[in-house]
């Protein structure tokens, strides 16, 4: 069941309000159709990077242009009223200077009409975090794994197996939050690291891998709704909408072979003037 949508947009600081209060509900959405279909039911709408994979097809997230997230951000945009519209600083377009993302930040707040933006950031991103809000930039910051720093790792790898390897994420989200991002994506980190970072920061903490113990959740949407044969094991899928295409396309090229398609009710007859 969907809560009662308030009639204006989520605002920064009431997603920051939530914690502790309430759930945030967040989802991917990358087009105009599947956003106004999400839009009712989520606080938050995030043009993740992962739109490479999801609908470009490319093995990793790295080659996502900055503007191809403009692109897609202002499709989520427009189709829109109701979520707090996120959308993710693509790898290449912030690490330089603080300076490289206030440019690309600027860029894509303009250009989609969204609310904030999305950073995969260590410790080190810190000082340019900080740089943008105070400039005006809303940022949610993004620790644990990180999908954009996959040749780094090796690939997607959850984190928090050592205690070297969880101190440095509890580093990373306290960076994060002293830096004063208004809200965390905690990705791929086990249950008992979530609880300690979302107890230990102000800022909300939205997980995805990452256990009930975060203040929301976030799942790319295809992944839910199964659109994929394969999916990480933290997915719930709600739905199997692959399935549900093969059948509609498997009738639909049946109905064409057996030219039962189009039929009378899908055709125009013109009436001949005068008659
Ligand atoms: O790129 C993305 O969609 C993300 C979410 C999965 C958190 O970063």
């Amino acid at each position: 069941m969907s809560k009662q949508v308030a009639s204006r947009r989520m605002t920064v600081p009431d997603i920051r309000a939530l914690k502790g209060r309430e759930k945030i509900v967040c989802l991917t959405a990358y087009t105009a159709p599947m956003a106004a279909l999400l839009d009712p039911h989520v606080d938050l709408l995030l043009v993740g990077d992962s739109l490479g994979m999801v609908v470009h097809g490319l093995p990793t997230p790295t080659a996502v242009t900055l503007d191809m997230m403009i692109l897609h951000g202002q499709a989520v945009v427009r189709a829109s009223s109701h979520a707090l519209v996120v959308v993710d600083l693509p790898f290449g377009s912030f690490e330089a200077s603080p300076e490289q993302a206030y440019l690309a930040s600027v860029r894509v707040l303009k250009e989609t009409g969204c609310q904030a933006v999305k950073i995969e950031a260590g410790e080190a991103l810190a000082p340019t975090i900080a740089f943008l809000v105070e400039r005006g930039v809303p940022v949610m910051g993004h620790v644990g794994l990180r999908p954009q720093a996959v040749h780094v790792d090796g690939g997607f790898r959850a984190k928090g197996r050592s205690d070297e390897e969880r101190a440095r994420v509890i580093a990373e989200a306290r960076a994060a939050d002293e830096a004063g991002c208004f809200s965390i994506v905690l990705e791929g980190v086990a249950e008992t690291l979530a609880r300690e970072i979302t107890a230990g920061v102000r800022a909300p903490t939205v997980g995805i891998g990452a256990s009930a113990a975060c203040d929301g959740q976030v799942l790319v949407t295809d992944d839910m709704l199964g659109l994929f044969e394969w999916t990480p094991k933290f997915v719930r899928r709600y739905a199997d909408i692959r399935t549900t295409i093969n059948d509609a396309v498997a009738r639909y090229a049946a109905d064409v072979r057996a030219a039962a398609f189009p039929g009378e009710a899908e055709v125009y007859r013109f009436k001949p003037k005068g008659s």
